[in-house]
């Protein structure tokens, strides 16, 4: 490995780090916005929660945003405000991570999983009415990778039988598809600020929405289900008066997170541009490959695919180990996303899961390796792990 390490290092011409799947991009625009805050009169609860929330809704086309201070905590906050509770059902897909339906079992609530679609990677949207049953009370639908799920076929359906449609978005700031974009076709949009997505915070969490209610629950579920609002107190209106009116938490974000996330805002275009010259290096160079199944993106105006990851698909999963550890071992840090989430110990024993059960995403976890797809990735970087894939 140390030969290897020398001989990039001599190649390439700078010094090598490791290449992960994803990271962030900090400049210094993001580390004065931030140093601002620390210097200001609040840390928290101050200015910056409303104005990066005001910037999520233009830049996301939306009524309102509720910023967390992570999108688990978001999710939680939207099955909340979808009403669920214990005995009742949601939908999911098996292949995503865990929070998506967590956050759902946070509330008492019980999973129910649908295929995947094997060309979008995402829920099969034309399968999801076989499992609505009259318990169900919430679909959540994930974007994979930053390829949107295709809402517009369901969502009237779902909202006639009184469904509320949580978009896990977490992957998809900034994706469209034929003119649509994250918000449209479903009640509440999540997006997260985690290091690897499209923009950071640290930590963090939105969710997006065009509906008042919705969005006032949010607000108080953030807060420990406490308003201030003296208009609209029940019992008394002195003015150091407050009312908790839910059970709900501290999952407020900073202001400092705020002041990162306004000012990566800003730059989301920009990376959206970058992660997509980026898939198309990687089309061009493997679209035809025998070896690895890849994707590319849309090519048409009203389309963006977000790419948050670039999947790789093997031909098996013997294929899939050698190309993982041989990856890893020329210091590319490859992931797999996501091991289907039915056959997690914690839902094969509570849910009865098993192998077998949706069979889609159990092959498309058995060949995926996720390659590196980030803006800040240097065109040496890209080259180095399209020379190292060619020699695999
Ligand atoms: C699909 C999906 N949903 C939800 C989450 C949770 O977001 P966070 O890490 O901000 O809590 C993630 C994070 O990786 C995710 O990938």
């Amino acid at each position: 490995m140390w030969i290897t390490l020398w001989i990039v290092w001599k190649t390439e011409g700078d010094f090598l780090r490791t290449i992960s799947y994803g990271r962030q991009f900090i400049d210094d625009e993001d580390i004065s916005a931030v140093v601002e805050t620390l210097k200001s009169d609040y840390l928290t609860q101050g200015p910056m929660v409303e104005a990066f929330e005001k910037d999520l809704c233009e830049y996301c086309g939306c009524k309102y945003a509720v910023a967390f201070s992570n999108g688990t905590a978001a999710l939680h906050g939207a099955y909340f405000a979808s009403g669920i509770k214990a005995g009742e059902e949601f939908i999911t897909t098996p292949i995503t991570f865990a929070a998506s339906a967590n956050a759902g079992l946070y509330l008492g609530a019980t999973p129910v999983f649908c295929d995947i679609d094997e060309n979008s990677y995402n829920i099969d949207v034309d399968r999801i009415f076989d499992f609505i049953t009259e318990k169900t009370r919430v679909v959540t639908p994930v974007s994979y990778g930053g390829n949107l799920v295709g809402l517009q076929k369901i969502y009237g359906d779902l909202s006639k039988r009184g469904i509320v449609v949580i978009h896990d978005a977490a992957h998809a700031l900034g994706a469209k598809k034929d003119g649509f974009d994250i918000v449209d076709f479903c009640d509440m949009a999540m997006v997260s600020f985690h290091p690897v997505k499209h923009i950071t915070t640290g930590e963090g969490g939105a969710i997006l929405t065009n509906n008042e209610y919705f969005f006032e629950k949010l607000k108080l579920f953030r807060n420990h289900g406490i308003t201030k609002d003296s208009d609209k107190m029940k019992f008394c209106s002195e003015p150091w008066y407050y009312e908790m009116w839910e059970l709900g938490y501290n999952y407020r974000i900073t202001d400092i997170q705020c002041a990162l996330g306004k000012s990566q805002l800003k730059k989301a275009d920009k990376f959206l541009k970058r992660r997509n010259e980026i898939a198309d290096i990687y089309y061009s160079e493997f679209g035809k490959s025998d070896k690895f199944k890849v994707i590319s993106g849309y090519k048409d105006e009203k389309s963006v695919n977000s790419f948050h990851l670039y999947p790789v698909l093997l031909s098996d999963t013997d294929e899939r180990k050698k190309f993982f550890e041989y990856m890893r071992q020329n210091n590319i840090w490859v992931q797999v996303h996501y091991i289907p989430l039915h056959l997690m110990p914690y839902y094969r024993s509570n849910f009865g899961f098993k192998e077998g059960d949706f069979p889609k995403a159990e092959d498309f976890y058995s060949r995926e390796v996720s390659i590196p797809m980030f803006p800040s990735i240097s065109d040496s970087e890209i080259q180095y792990v399209i020379d190292t894939m060619k020699k695999f």
